[in-house]
């Protein structure tokens, strides 16, 4: 490993650890959450390499493109789509995280076409419009600590588009059955993406354990 990037691993390793002792509702306690293979670090979902070439996210590579990834955790996605596109915003409400999102930024140097936004999704003022919003997990989150109607939370993503935008929707992981919170909150937003924007695509995908879903949506701004 070259010392630079040993040191960025350290430097997250250490804001992990601190992100753990401090946030009651971490996702970090048994393994760290995102992976980034573009860096040799791993965590518990896929990495963001996998699920952009599994969602099919390049499609919204575009240099002129600015995009807003909504609950940005250690903010891989916006430093890979800075990579590619022109302007990338990270939302979410944890400076130990944002501070992962800007060191491997600048590690990437790409530093210059992201921000990240110490901030819930409700009290969040687009400095921007977006040409391409992701919601990965972000809705509904599973810390409780993202609980908007689905109606206000699909409308504002209209609000922040640009026409002929594009929101891309994973939902957190469900059992099939209407007492699981989370299945009804996937079945809200799919009704409120298809009430605010003209849905392109929706699926549904078997989820890491066993009997568990998640529901995935591409729409577009009209
Ligand atoms: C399950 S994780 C998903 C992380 C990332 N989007 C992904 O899919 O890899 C949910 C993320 O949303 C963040 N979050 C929780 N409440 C939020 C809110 N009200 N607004 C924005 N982000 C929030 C959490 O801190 C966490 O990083």
């Amino acid at each position: 490993m070259d010392s630079e990037r040993e040191l960025l691993i350290s430097q997250i390793n250490s804001l992990i650890n601190e992100e753990i002792q401090n946030n009651p509702v971490t996702y970090n306690k048994d393994r760290p959450y995102q992976s980034y293979e573009r860096i040799g670090f791993e965590g518990l979902r896929w990495s963001v390499e996998k699920r952009i070439n599994e969602y099919g996210l390049d499609r919204f590579f575009n240099i002129e493109h600015n995009v807003l990834d909504i609950g940005s955790n250690f903010g891989f996605f916006v430093t890979e789509f800075a990579l590619h596109c022109k302007e990338v915003h990270g939302i979410e409400p944890n400076h130990w995280l944002n501070t992962i999102g800007e060191i491997t930024a600048k590690y990437l140097k790409v530093e210059d076409r992201v921000g990240f936004f110490d901030v819930f999704f409700d009290d969040f003022v687009n400095p921007i419009q977006y040409d391409v919003v992701l919601s990965l997990a972000a809705f509904f989150t599973q810390d409780k600590r993202e609980r908007s109607e689905a109606k206000n939370y699909f409308s504002k993503i209209k609000s922040m588009l640009n026409p002929q935008g594009y929101l891309f929707y994973e939902s957190t992981s469900y059992t099939k059955d209407k007492d699981n919170s989370h299945f009804v909150a996937k079945l809200e937003a799919l009704d409120a993406i298809k009430e605010n924007l003209e849905l392109e695509k929706e699926w549904e995908t078997p989820s890491g354990s066993e009997g568990f879903f998640r529901q995935f949506a591409i729409a577009r701004k009209k």
